[in-house]
């Protein structure tokens, strides 16, 4: 493990030009605070389980992270930035510099691995790593008897997030998702922030459809750029188009949650959308303080990917 994080570190150093270069913001100009305003990935993910709560019994206060003020949460911090700067011509470079597919060729559990090398400034007593969340995604999905290609889903719908690891900043990785190019809705999470979006005042994009037309479907719309949208592209050939849209649309959540898209959504789309539902609860509620036996489990997982997926993967 150590030994192929050197080796990935070796390869970033040489390429991080290459990788820089080819971005809309130039990323040189963005301090470390505008890289990573939150101390792991995982207090993004804390704050959308805190808004969508899983049904039934009410948590308690204790249960969620509490900040002293608005100006303190850093999460309002990283979604200032992830609004200000997800734009269109974002989102058509990093498609450009990443959908090439050019960084590095693994096996996909080294892939998997490789992930777990994102190592934050969390507690790591408190923190399950990026494997034990996607093991535990897919163990809660495998247990209530979906079909296997439901489970592998589970079991590698955050590969993405690799993107950190090639420099990307946290807003560029994770976060709602959203279609850019068109009029950004008031129901995505802290909607005021986009007024800072260039995109805001561009009378291409800031209209109710923007670029696009009435219900022209999804296939045809950029969301903004993350970890969603690149593992569709690493999967789409592989997998089941059902999960290809949990992939793609498990972070869209001012859709599946709040409808707020209908008018860009066909009716295909609303059909396969039943899927990204049937997904979110594994992925936002099964978690739990009990990590899962990474070695118990590897030779089942293994297979699965033998029996859907190509030997390696390029990132
Ligand atoms: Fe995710
Ligand atoms: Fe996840």
């Amino acid at each position: 493990m150590r030994h192929i994080g050197r080796a990935i570190h070796g390869f970033l150093v040489e390429n991080k030009r290459l990788i820089i270069n080819k971005t809309a913001i130039d990323m040189k100009e963005l301090s470390k605070e505008e890289m990573s305003p939150l101390s792991s990935l995982e207090v993004w993910e804390d704050d959308v389980l805190a808004r969508y709560p899983e049904p039934g019994p009410a948590k308690t206060k204790e249960e969620f992270r509490v900040y002293d003020s608005a100006e303190d949460n850093p999460v309002r911090e990283f979604y200032r930035l992830n609004h200000k700067y997800q734009t269109y011509d974002n989102v058509l470079a990093k498609k450009a510099n990443f959908l090439k597919f050019d960084k590095m060729e693994m096996p996909w559990w080294s892939a998997m691995e490789y992930l777990n090398t994102l190592v934050d400034d969390s507690d790591p007593d408190t923190s399950l790593d990026q494997l034990q969340h996607l093991l535990q995604t897919a163990e809660a999905i495998r247990a209530d008897g979906h079909p296997d290609w439901f489970v592998l889903t589970g079991f590698i719908h955050d590969l993405g997030k690799v993107l950190c690891l090639f420099g990307e900043p946290q807003w560029n990785v994770v976060g709602d998702s959203f279609p850019v190019g068109c009029k950004f809705s008031d129901k995505i999470v802290y909607p005021e922030f986009f007024a800072a979006n260039p995109d805001n005042n561009d009378k291409r994009f800031n209209t109710k459809y923007g670029v696009y037309t009435h219900q022209c479907g999804l296939d045809n719309v950029h969301m903004s750029w993350g970890h969603d949208e690149y593992l569709y592209h690493l999967t789409k050939n592989y997998l089941p188009e059902e999960a290809l849209y949990m992939i793609r649309y498990h972070s869209f959540y001012s859709q599946h949650r709040e409808n707020a898209y209908d008018h860009l959504l066909n009716a295909h789309d609303k059909e396969m959308f039943k899927w990204v539902d049937k997904f979110n609860p594994y992925d936002l509620y099964s978690k739990s303080p009990v990590p899962p036996v990474v070695a118990e489990l590897k030779p089942y997982y293994e297979d699965l990917i033998a029996k859907y997926l190509p030997a390696t993967v390029k990132l």
